[in-house]
């Protein structure tokens, strides 16, 4: 038997634990309890009690190993039994835990049930308070079949010491299991490179359940980095005369700093600029597998141009934080939490998930930075001691922050990470500060000393904007954005700044605009970019990608007042040209406006016009190109049409292959496009979605173009074959797309 097989299928769900005669359902791991409309849902529906049943055989290979049950992820207060025993509990619905098996095994059938409860209970964190997010019930990651022999490898901790010498050390903290103790034995540690060639091995005797093992002068190793993020993978083979063991850990070289100068990553500055995720997902909460974690960390990097990711409020998918790992994106990484701090057993509750966050993640390079403290609550000196001395004594490579929205925050931790949302304050009718995109970092942490300082949200609830509002309101949202990482980017104290935040998200009624939604993303639910997006995706060399986004539906009436002006182009080119009624205008970054970011965005103002170069209110409105140059070559172009008539219904799926064999799943995306391929930013029309052949909707047939733009998910059934997905419209016709499952 492997050592871990996935065991996501074949489990049948109780969706009504208060009425087990409504019968169970076959469901396929990960899974969300209820299944939940787009928006205006009751929230509380998934707030009760679930059961989860599956039959386990056991398998002669299974003599004399130790067997066991590793969730990834349960919401939450789980309970497992193999065959009405009781073998674990488990509190936090966001970090890992094993149920083990072995004595309760039989030879024949086994019957493993998980009962869970997605109401909110107050004596486990997050609960107790109001929380801006919603935690989904249900078991909603993998689940795995592990076994080992009685002796085995629990945990392993890989450090590199001084990683920036010629010559690299590795050393790996090797934990194990022995119930009995472990008299003899070797362990075989061989360092990989990615294409699975050697670079070292050495053998090492094994005299307690505790192993050091250490390589030096290691020469030609590469460092992890964000262009370049090399892996390499520790292979343990651990031999006893209980049996072997394997176990093999990716890790990377690389080091990081936060200091009073900013954030240094392998010895050089780096600005950190990212956006917080929330891992919930339209229709399917949290229970969405591998390819959808790992293209949220792709969009977050390249569609977005991010370099670091926030996992607010809470540790995140292991496919996640993997996928970071391999792509290059920095993870800022906390515990669950928002803003209310509990009695002395949550307290205690909140400590252990920082080790169990810790002891999960402390291997993997993109982890830069510990949350220590419930995002944004107050100071609890003994409570948020304790936090990072664990930390600190866990994994001393690595620097603690807690997020806070308070000044004059006791700093317990490395990191001042600071939330500040000072931005939106003057329109408050008792405040006397102008428009301030980020407060002096002296203002807010209340020291005369410096410290490394990180802006971790802005924005969000200060000025929510639907991927439908109107195109004043977009402008001015991506103004918001621009502002606060011009002035991250301006101050050399400023390690970065991450912004509120990636997706929208559905939340409670007490949050958002009633309709369970915080529209607070800089892509809306389906990862559809809004404008905002292309404020971070503008700030990538262009020799990555060339960013050209007109912050426009070219219209003449649309804004207040009339016009298109001023017209901003998130870009990363060095100059723009509008052409409008056959004559041309050319306008460089505004550099004056944004003195500090890589790459200003492009606003043309009437002042760079003559006065009736668009025409008045009342004339005639045409056809406008706007012409995006890099280093004296075109690289980009848009046409707008003034008489934008419904064209093209677009459909594009990340990926067109899935894999039958597991639970895969794809997102498509839709527009509606006008004849010259934008998106017709005000059209409410209906998209009916019919997939046939061996992949499953994930939500409803049909739905509803916001802001030109909609989109859903595909699962596949276990089937193999081609699946043909066809979209239809009344105002597009229908378009279609084919999807292989092998
Ligand atoms: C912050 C909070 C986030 C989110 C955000 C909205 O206070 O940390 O979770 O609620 O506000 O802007």
């Amino acid at each position: 038997m492997p050592h871990r097989i996935a065991l996501n299928e074949g489990w049948q769900f109780c969706p009504d634990d208060a009425d087990p005669t409504s019968g169970t359902q076959l469901v396929t791991l990960p899974h969300s309890a209820v299944d939940l409309p787009l928006n205006y849902f009751d929230e509380t529906i998934y707030q009760r009690s679930f059961t989860y049943q599956r039959r386990i055989d056991w398998t002669p290979d299974m003599q004399g190993r130790d067997v066991w049950l590793r969730f990834d992820g349960v919401m939450a207060d789980a309970c497992v039994q193999i065959n009405g025993v009781e073998v674990a509990r488990h509190h936090d619905g966001y970090t890992p835990f094993d149920a083990p098996l072995t004595p309760h095994l039989v030879k024949g059938s086994n019957i493993v049930t998980v009962t869970l409860s997605g109401a909110e209970n107050p004596e486990i964190p997050p609960f107790g308070g109001q929380i801006d997010y919603l935690t989904y019930a249900g078991i909603y990651r993998d689940v795995w079949l592990r076994s080992a022999p009685s002796v085995r490898i629990a945990q392993v901790k890989i450090e590199t010491p001084d990683p920036l010498g010629a010559q690299k050390t590795v050393l790996a903290r090797v934990i194990l299991v022995a119930a009995d103790g472990v008299q003899s034995g070797t362990v075989i540690a061989r360092i990989l490179d990615a294409s699975g060639a050697e670079i070292a091995t050495q053998t090492v005797p094994v005299n307690g359940t505790d192993l050091g093992i250490r390589f030096d002068g290691l020469k030609d190793l590469s460092l992890w980095d964000m262009d370049n993020p090399v892996l390499y993978t520790l292979e343990l083979t651990l031999q006893t005369p209980a049996g072997t063991d394997c176990h093999r850990t990716d890790f990377g070289i690389r080091h990081a700093e936060f200091t009073p100068q900013g954030f240094m990553l392998n010895g050089r500055p780096v600005k950190l600029r990212g956006l917080n995720r929330h891992q919930s997902f339209p229709y399917s909460g949290y229970a969405q597998g591998r390819r959808s974690q790992e293209r949220d960390a792709e969009i977050l990097k390249y569609d977005l141009g991010c370099n670091i990711v926030r996992t607010s409020h809470y540790p995140q998918s292991p496919w996640f934080l993997d996928h970071c790992d391999r792509i290059g994106l920095l993870v800022f990484e906390e515990i669950p939490g928002w803003q209310h701090i509990g009695d002395a057993k949550w307290k205690t509750r909140a400590v252990a998930n920082v080790a169990a966050m810790i002891r999960r993640d402390w291997n993997h390079p993109s982890v830069i930075l510990w949350g220590v403290r419930i995002n944004e609550s107050a100071d609890d000196h003994d409570f948020y001691s304790e936090a990072n001395r664990i930390a600190r004594e866990l994994d001393p490579t690595r620097q603690t922050g807690g997020v806070r929205c308070i000044t004059d925050s006791e700093m317990l931790e490395d990191v001042y990470t600071m939330n500040d949302f000072i931005l939106g304050d003057f329109e408050k009718t008792d405040s006397n500060r102008p428009r301030t995109p980020l407060r002096p970092i002296t203002e807010t942490t209340g020291l005369r000393h410096p410290v490394p300082y990180l802006v971790t949200e802005y924005n969000g609830h200060m000025f929510p904007t639907k991927a439908g509002d109107p195109e004043q309101r977009h402008a001015e949202h991506a103004i918001r954005h621009l502002e606060v990482l011009n002035a991250a980017f301006g101050d050399p104290g400023i390690a970065g700044a991450i912004g509120w935040c990636f997706a929208d998200y559905n939340t409670h009624k007490d949050f958002g605009s009633g309709d369970r939604i915080c529209h607070h993303g800089v892509t809306d639910m389906f990862r559809n970019l809004k404008p905002a997006g292309y404020v971070y995706a503008s700030q990538q060399d262009p020799a990555a990608r060339i960013v050209f986004e007109p912050v426009t539906c070219w219209a003449r009436g649309e804004r207040n007042i009339g016009g298109v002006l001023p017209l901003i182009v998130l870009t990363n080119c060095d100059a723009v040209e509008l052409t409008y009624g056959g004559s041309t205008t050319r306008v460089g970054p505004d550099h004056a406006r944004f003195p500090h970011l890589p790459y200003p965005p492009v606003i043309i103002e009437q002042r760079h016009l003559s006065p009736d170069a668009l025409g008045r209110w009342g004339m005639a409105w045409k056809d406008g190109v706007l012409t995006g140059w890099l280093a004296g070559k075109q690289v980009a172009q848009r046409h707008f049409v003034a008489d934008p008539v419904p064209t093209r219904l677009e459909m594009l799926a990340d990926t067109t292959k899935l894999n039958a064999a597991t639970q895969d799943e794809t997102r498509v995306v839709l527009r509606g496009l006008d004849q010259a391929g934008n998106p017709l930013r005000f059209l409410n029309e209906t998209v009916q979605i019919r997939a046939s052949g061996p992949v499953r909707l994930i939500g409803p047939d049909h739905v509803t173009l916001c802001g030109g733009m909609a989109g859903f998910w595909l699962r596949t059934t276990g089937q193999t074959g081609d699946a043909r997905i066809v979209v239809s419209s009344p105002r597009f016709g229908s378009a279609e797309l084919t999807i292989t499952a092998q």
